[in-house]
């Protein structure tokens, strides 16, 4: 009810009265003013006069899920949205839901995480109502040595949405952390639930610092607000982030991954430097010359062997 009472108001300019919302939404006038009350609560802006009515004078600086689904431009992306004020993880949230069959692109949104989790068991600081948290199930039907691309796949979706919604230019780290003037905005996170070679789902995890103050970040990270030098409506980027993501996914599953790579080509800030590969097995210096089909990153050893890496952490060497 009280997503109707919100869009009603959206979609009317001024002043609407009790009465005719009321009876519009077949509640009474009583009724209307204990959800007025509540949204109120949630932080929406409704000035109410005797005799005029109400009106929506600003939306709340929150994910919900009202304000996603309204306007968002997507087909299964973003359709089933479970929303958090706070929680540990929203990777934990949705392994559980994956595993008893939700759809896919279901999103599990948090304002807040006590335990962002990051790639190679790394952590992501998610002060609230600062960033963008989510996880969204895919169900692709491709072998899990595809699932690479995905998460390629899901970084320049990040960096799309983010110069669409806000003119910044971001370049891509290999494998996905998002950069801005060298410093990190954005990072992906998949994680695979796979019997035998057949995938079952995967989970996207992305963590974006949109709002966040300078102070409040570390040395190595920036956000969107620091470089814009005002704040990012969470909800337009979000809805974009799902838009793009949707859209890359449905290409790559027609099965190509080409287009994908190429966008991810432009984005490199990796491609054609000397990069040095850092896991506790390898140690590679060399060139980073192209990404292949598997979403691999091709390095040229100084000895003129070609490696290719799908995973660990890279250092760019100049
Ligand atoms: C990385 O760059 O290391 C990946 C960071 C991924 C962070 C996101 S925030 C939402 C989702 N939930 C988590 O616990 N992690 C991912």
């Amino acid at each position: 009810m009280q997503d109707k009472i919100v869009n009603l108001l959206k979609r009317r300019s001024g002043y609407v009265s009790g009465e005719e919302i009321a009876h519009h939404l077949g509640i009474s006038r009583q009724g209307l003013w204990k959800h007025i009350q509540d949204l109120r609560n949630s932080g929406y802006d409704i000035v109410a006069i005797p005799h005029l009515g109400y009106e929506l004078v600003s939306l709340p600086d929150r994910l919900f899920a009202s304000e996603i689904t309204s306007g968002l431009n997507t087909k299964f992306i973003g359709r089933k949205i479970y929303y958090f004020d706070h929680l540990s993880s929203t990777m934990e949230v949705a392994l559980q839901l994956g595993l008893k069959n939700a759809p896919e692109g279901t999103l599990v949104l948090a304002e807040g995480q006590s335990k962002g989790r990051g790639r190679l068991g790394r952590s992501w600081i998610s002060p609230k109502f600062k960033g963008i948290y989510l996880s969204v199930i895919l169900r692709p039907k491709i072998s899990p040595n595809a699932i690479p691309v995905i998460t390629l796949l899901s970084a320049v979706s990040i960096c799309e949405a983010i110069h669409n919604i806000t003119g910044l230019s971001c370049q891509i780290k290999w494998p996905n952390d998002v950069l801005i003037a060298n410093k990190k905005v954005s990072g992906v996170l998949t994680e695979l639930n796979a019997e035998a070679d057949q995938t079952s789902f995967v989970i996207i995890g992305a963590g974006i610092n949109v709002n966040n103050d300078k102070k409040d970040l570390i040395a190595s990270a920036t956000s969107l607000k620091e470089h814009k030098k005002s704040p990012i409506d969470r909800v337009k980027l979000l809805q974009e982030v799902l838009a793009r993501l949707e859209h890359n996914y449905i290409i790559f599953q027609k099965g190509s991954s080409a287009p994908v790579l190429e966008r991810w080509r432009e984005f490199s800030s990796t491609l054609n430097r000397r990069i040095r590969i850092n896991s506790y097995r390898l140690h590679i210096e060399g060139q980073a010359i192209d990404i292949d089909s598997d979403g691999a990153l091709m390095i040229r050893e100084d000895s003129g062997i070609i490696r290719k890496v799908t995973a660990g952490d890279i250092t760019h060497c100049r």
